[in-house]
């Protein structure tokens, strides 16, 4: 399985939309539910080939409803949450993000997986880092985007690395992540010193269902 850009676009995490369009002979499909954004991706990997600007087409498309993944929404008092909505047949993962007010990731990488992320609740800063050229040199920032609902965003470890944070006091944030390949270990760099540490992930819930602390499994980044 590969990722690929249509020919129009390039690889800066920016993407139109509409690139794309010649390759599914002008027909676009309805995408008015998560169940219907769910069964899309899992087509769309049954390729070789997946086209960016496609599946980015597919995360805009939705238009976030409650009553579709209220039921994978579980927050933790402490830290943001991960939650399994999807395995993708191994191809992907899908996974809801749940941030308390004030939560935030660390800095990192995203191993060699592309990230497509889009918000169902509420608001997100993401802020975007140059790779370090050496450790011990402080990392540059590069972009700073505020992130409200229904927005979408990609990056990958060519783009640079990232953290996300939930700025508000007063309201949570909720954000749907899809990482393909999945991965379970990534790097969190220190922002001063560029030093880098290994974050194994986990879920806080797969399909619903509240993992006990024994029982997460691994598969879940972006940790400090
Ligand atoms: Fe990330």
């Amino acid at each position: 399985m590969s990722l690929v850009h249509s020919e129009e676009n390039n690889n800066n995490g920016k993407v139109c939309e509409f690139a794309f369009y010649k390759h599914l002979g002008n027909k676009l499909p309805v995408v008015n539910t998560l169940d219907d954004l769910i069964r899309e991706l899992r087509e769309l990997f049954d390729s070789d080939k997946i086209n960016v600007e496609y599946l980015n087409y597919l995360m805009k498309s939705y238009k976030s409803r409650p009553a579709d993944w209220k039921k994978y929404a579980k927050f933790d008092r402490c830290r943001y949450t991960r939650n399994l909505v999807d395995r993708g047949n191994g191809k992907y993962n899908l996974m809801l993000l749940c941030w308390g007010e004030g939560h935030g990731s660390g800095i990192h990488d995203h191993a060699d997986s592309h990230c497509f992320m889009k918000m169902l609740q509420g608001s997100l800063e993401e802020v975007k880092y140059a790779w370090p050229k050496c450790e011990g040199e402080e990392l540059q920032e590069i972009a700073r985007t505020k992130l409200e609902l229904n927005d979408t965003c990609y990056i990958n470890n060519s783009i640079g690395l990232h953290r996300v944070e939930n700025s508000s006091n007063i309201d949570t944030a909720i954000s749907l992540h899809l990482y393909c390949p999945p991965y379970d270990q990534c790097l969190v760099f220190n922002k001063n010193t560029a030093k880098t540490t290994v974050s194994t992930v986990t879920f806080h819930s797969m399909y619903g269902k509240r993992l006990k602390d024994n029982d997460k499994i691994l598969a879940q980044p972006e940790d400090n």
